[in-house]
């Protein structure tokens, strides 16, 4: 495991613009085909407005979130973890939407210093993604700007936030903060505690740590660049482990495509037949909503006969990006 966390890709965005650009260039591909993450330094999202989003994220969970934590672990009986909890996630959350349109100012309790920094860091991720995308396309030879354009459908993309603390656990054995799953949608921006770790994703069959990195942005991808890129890029499977000591912070942001985008392997990306399904975003995400915590494949090939979407078993949602 040790070797392995070595090479996870880190990536310093600024060498792009100069005689480094090409390995790069490759690096980012290598880590999209291989590892489907990657973690980027240098990214131009200014470090201390980075800084100040931590300290406002902790303040936050320590005055407004912590207590209601402990109220959810009574009420469902994890106050004692005696046996395997396989069903319920180990973590605090809240959801800023940013696209189609925001909820910034109907989330209680946050301040306007809070709000406002939460702003401007959306919209900063949000330009990161897109250029993001747009290396993709470089990389993939597709036409600069193809991955925005599908994203866009007729609405514009969707782009969310989810804040995330995943609190000490008495009996980490017991429960994950976070089930492993593969994240449906596009680009994913996360912003992570310096300190304490805890998300790994698999590997060749070994779940391999994503080392906490001081301002570093990590990106995975989700299902439908898997789809787009006809299984080039791969979306992988991660999860989020309990640790007994110290709070784990999360900031992970969702750039996905729009509710009505039509999603299908790109033409020149697919030799004969592709073995992806092309279908509108929103339908999978009906589906995914239910099926989060189980593997992607069933999810493509219940995506290739339309009908079978729409009665997939109608769980209760939760709300998910
Ligand atoms: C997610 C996710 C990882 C984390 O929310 O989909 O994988 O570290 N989060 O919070
Ligand atoms: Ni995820």
């Amino acid at each position: 495991v040790m070797e392995k966390n070595i090479k996870f890709p880190v990536i310093d965005l600024s060498k792009l613009n100069g005689e480094e650009r090409d390995q790069t260039m490759a690096l980012i591909d290598d880590a999209c085909q291989n590892w489907g993450f990657f973690e980027l330094l240098n990214h131009g999202i200014p470090y201390d407005l980075m800084d100040n989003i931590e300290r406002m994220t902790k303040e936050h969970y320590k005055k407004f979130m912590e207590q209601k934590f402990k109220e959810m672990l009574r009420s469902k009986g994890l106050d004692t973890l005696e046996t395997e909890v396989e069903d319920i996630d180990w973590e605090s959350t809240f959801f800023l939407h940013h696209l189609p349109q925001t909820n910034l100012y109907d989330i209680p309790n946050m301040s306007d210093e809070y709000r406002t920094a939460m702003k401007d860091f959306g919209k900063r991720l949000e330009n990161l993604a897109e250029e993001l995308l747009d290396l993709l396309c470089e990389n993939l030879g597709l036409e600069k700007g193809y991955l925005k354009k599908v994203f866009r459908g007729t609405k514009g993309p969707t782009f969310g936030t989810k804040v995330s603390n995943y609190p000490p656990c008495p009996n980490p054995e017991m429960i994950k903060g976070l089930r492993a799953h593969t994240d449906a949608g596009g680009l994913i921006l996360l912003f992570q505690d310096d300190k304490v770790s805890g998300l790994q994703l698999l590997k060749d069959g070994d779940w391999v740590d994503v080392p906490p990195l001081k301002h570093s942005i990590v990106i995975n991808l989700g299902d439908q660049l898997e789809v787009i890129t006809n299984g080039k890029y791969k979306s992988v499977m991660h999860r989020v482990m309990t640790q007994k000591e110290g709070n784990r912070m999360s900031i992970a942001s969702f750039y996905n495509p729009g509710s009505d985008a039509e999603i299908s392997p790109a033409q020149s990306l697919v030799d004969k037949e592709s073995e992806y399904p092309s279908f509108v975003f929103d339908d999978y995400m009906k589906l995914y909503s239910g099926v989060k915590f189980q593997p992607k494949e069933p999810r493509f090939e219940a995506m290739k006969n339309a009908a079978v979407t729409t009665d997939v078993n109608p769980v209760a949602t939760v709300e998910t990006f």
